[in-house]
């Protein structure tokens, strides 16, 4: 099979470096790179812009009707419209990361999203970024990877990154908040954080992003060997 037509899903916790190195590898190999969390903001930013409150589940699940959401891909970079405008820069604030960790949890949410997401994935040549690539929206994925690293090589990371942003933070307390967040990930009902049966897990401590990224490139190479 050519490597460019193969379907990777690529999910693990935040912090492991995942949207990086899938847009890495997309370029390398000429695939799509979907960014599926920026799904779960845009609907986060919706509720946030039209003062819904982030756990107010039923009014969440009513205001979906109105939520028209388009995904399109230019020069390789994907372009999130929200009722038409492009919001690319207001997804990625602390707000619309609270929201988007909230709206995820609800299966609703999870389901109105589900049509946008196979409708990509049904055209071949695309590596998604998520929480429930492999076992939920590309179960039949050629490849999966989930990609992690240990709490602390996580907290290390984000620390490192947010003391580069020049705000003052404790290690112990960025470990704390992973450690937190994997837990609610992993436990929760709906799409819980885990792997496929039939993914790899790549424990990325020590790897910088090309080395990640090389990896990636080499599973893939192997499975379009074998289809
Ligand atoms: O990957 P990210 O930080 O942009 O994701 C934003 C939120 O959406 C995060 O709380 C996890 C959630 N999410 C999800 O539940 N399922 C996905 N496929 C992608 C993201």
């Amino acid at each position: 099979m050519d490597i460019k037509k193969l379907r990777v899903a690529l999910d693990g916790p935040s912090g492991a470096g995942k949207s990086t190195v899938a847009k890495g590898v997309a370029a390398a190999a000429g695939l799509i790179y979907v960014d599926t969390g920026a799904l779960y903001r845009t609907v986060g930013l919706y509720m946030a812009d039209h003062g819904i409150d982030a756990y107010a589940t039923d009014e969440i699940i009513a205001a979906l009707d109105r939520v028209s959401i388009e995904l399109a891909y230019e020069n390789g970079t994907q372009i999130v419209r929200l009722c038409g405008e492009d919001v690319g820069g207001r997804i990625r604030t602390e707000q619309a990361s609270y929201y988007a960790s909230a709206v995820s949890k609800i299966p609703e949410v999870r389901a109105f999203l589900l049509k946008t997401q196979q409708d990509i994935a049904a055209q071949g040549g695309v590596i998604m970024d998520g929480r429930d690539i492999g076992t939920v929206i590309m179960p039949d994925a050629e490849l999966k990877v989930f990609i992690t690293a240990t709490p602390e090589e996580r907290a290390r990371r984000r620390y490192k990154e947010l003391t580069e942003k020049g705000q003052s933070v404790n290690y112990d307390d960025v470990l704390e908040n992973i450690i937190a967040r994997d837990k609610q990930d992993s436990e929760r009902e709906t799409a819980p954080l885990k792997p496929a049966d039939d993914a790899i897990v790549f424990v990325n401590d020590g790897y910088d992003l090309d080395a990640s990224i090389k990896v990636v490139l080499e599973l893939m190479a192997r499975r379009a060997k074998t289809r």
